[in-house]
């Protein structure tokens, strides 16, 4: 294959097991003792081996160990996973490997050995720095194990991230602009700041806690833009602040519809072989998806990155040219609002935009 973005190969790991479940976590994540987690890793480097099989060619860019909370891997784990990797394929030196931490199982030594084993970039699931907010979110950790945690990731990774929640019922700016002064004042490379949504199936939505209204949650949503831009933080997806040079590799490679696949109960990937593009899930199964399936994928995955959808990348990844692809009459309506950005090589949301990209997404996909 001709060395470009079709190339490459990210490699997804998910580990579905926590210590608690939070009540407002619809991520698939089971609560159990006694796993047998070598047993499981087992199964994980078996189904290496056979995507292997099939993708020897690639280049492996990134790897992510999700969750749940891989964190709760033991290191041992992480390095025999990651030398089966570059046994298969090859790892080099410039490969992101990222894992989730929780501040819940950092013990001593854990991101030490972790880095040891081969983890470069760690992804802390901070969530507040208040423990007031935090006993809302029923987490097991303090704003004190939290900072300690940071402390210890900072100490051990150059790249590395931090996760908040923002926009909890009766949040005020007050209250959310502490939190973002505070996170700001330690040296961070990369934030993501995710508004509190109440999914189905989850103990928040069955006690009926409702999320802040709209019209608040625009205002933190725009103060968060404005405080971290003002502070070195360069706003790259919906959610996600990079210090220059530290933006997330793996999850551009999902926004950019790079192929990856996925390994872990629950995981899914996008694999291009013999020139037809395939949903993968875990256990290993394919679905073949139709061009135009994946070019809406592309414009719904595409449009959350600031830099919007490079058109040329677009035709590389579903064989369809993008401006005969979207409705042109949306597409100009939205233009004619200042919604979106139009040239000859790329299609951007704007500030107003990325307000109701939903919207913008559903339209242009002619929906
Ligand atoms: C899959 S979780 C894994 C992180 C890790 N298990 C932890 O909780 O620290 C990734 C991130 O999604 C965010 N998240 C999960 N559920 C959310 C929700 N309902 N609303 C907003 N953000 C959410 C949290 O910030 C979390 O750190
Ligand atoms: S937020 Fe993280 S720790 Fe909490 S249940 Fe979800 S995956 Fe597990």
């Amino acid at each position: 294959m001709a060395k470009n973005i079709l190339s490459n190969l990210s490699i997804y790991v998910h580990w579905p097991f926590c210590k608690s479940k939070c009540p407002y976590c619809d991520f698939f994540s089971k609560v159990k003792k006694n796993i047998d987690q070598d047993a499981i890793i087992d199964g994980y480097i078996k189904q290496l081996e056979t995507y292997a099989n099939l993708t020897k060619d690639r280049d492996i860019v990134s790897v992510f160990f999700g969750g749940g909370t891989p964190s709760l891997i033991s290191p041992q784990n992480i390095e025999k996973i990651l030398n089966t990797i570059d046994h298969l394929w090859g790892l080099s030196s410039k490969v992101e490997i990222s894992l989730e931490a929780n501040p819940n199982t950092q013990t001593p030594h854990l991101f030490a050995d972790l880095a040891k084993a081969g983890i470069n970039r760690l992804s802390l699931g901070v969530q507040s720095l208040d423990d007031e907010e935090l006993k809302f979110l029923g987490r097991t950790h303090s704003a004190d194990e939290a900072m300690r945690a940071i402390d210890d990731v900072l100490q051990n990774y150059t790249n590395h991230s931090v996760d908040l929640i923002y926009a909890l019922p009766r949040q005020s700016t007050e209250q959310w602009y502490k939190e973002l002064k505070k996170i700001t004042s330690l040296g961070l490379k990369h934030l993501s700041l995710y508004q509190l949504t109440i999914e189905e199936n989850t103990v928040f939505y069955k006690k009926g806690i409702k999320a802040l209204d709209e019209e608040k949650a625009v205002q933190l949503y725009q103060f968060s833009d404005d405080y971290l831009s003002s502070h070195g933080y360069d706003k790259y997806e919906v959610s996600n602040y990079a210090k220059t040079g530290y933006q997330s590799r793996h999850n551009k490679a999902y926004w950019l519809g790079q192929d990856y696949i996925g390994i872990g109960q629950s995981a899914h990937g996008r694999l291009r072989l013999n020139n037809k593009i395939f949903a993968v899930t875990d256990p290993i199964s394919f679905e073949e998806l139709s061009n135009e399936e994946r070019a809406a994928e592309l414009i719904i995955m595409g449009l959350r990155l600031t830099e919007g959808i490079n058109k040329s990348n677009f035709k590389l990844v579903c064989g369809l040219d993008f401006d005969s692809f979207i409705s042109q009459d949306f597409k100009n309506d939205c233009q004619k609002q200042g919604l979106i950005v139009d040239n000859a090589d790329t299609l951007r949301a704007t500030k107003e935009g990325f307000l109701i990209l939903d919207y913008v997404i559903s339209g242009l996909c002619g929906a």
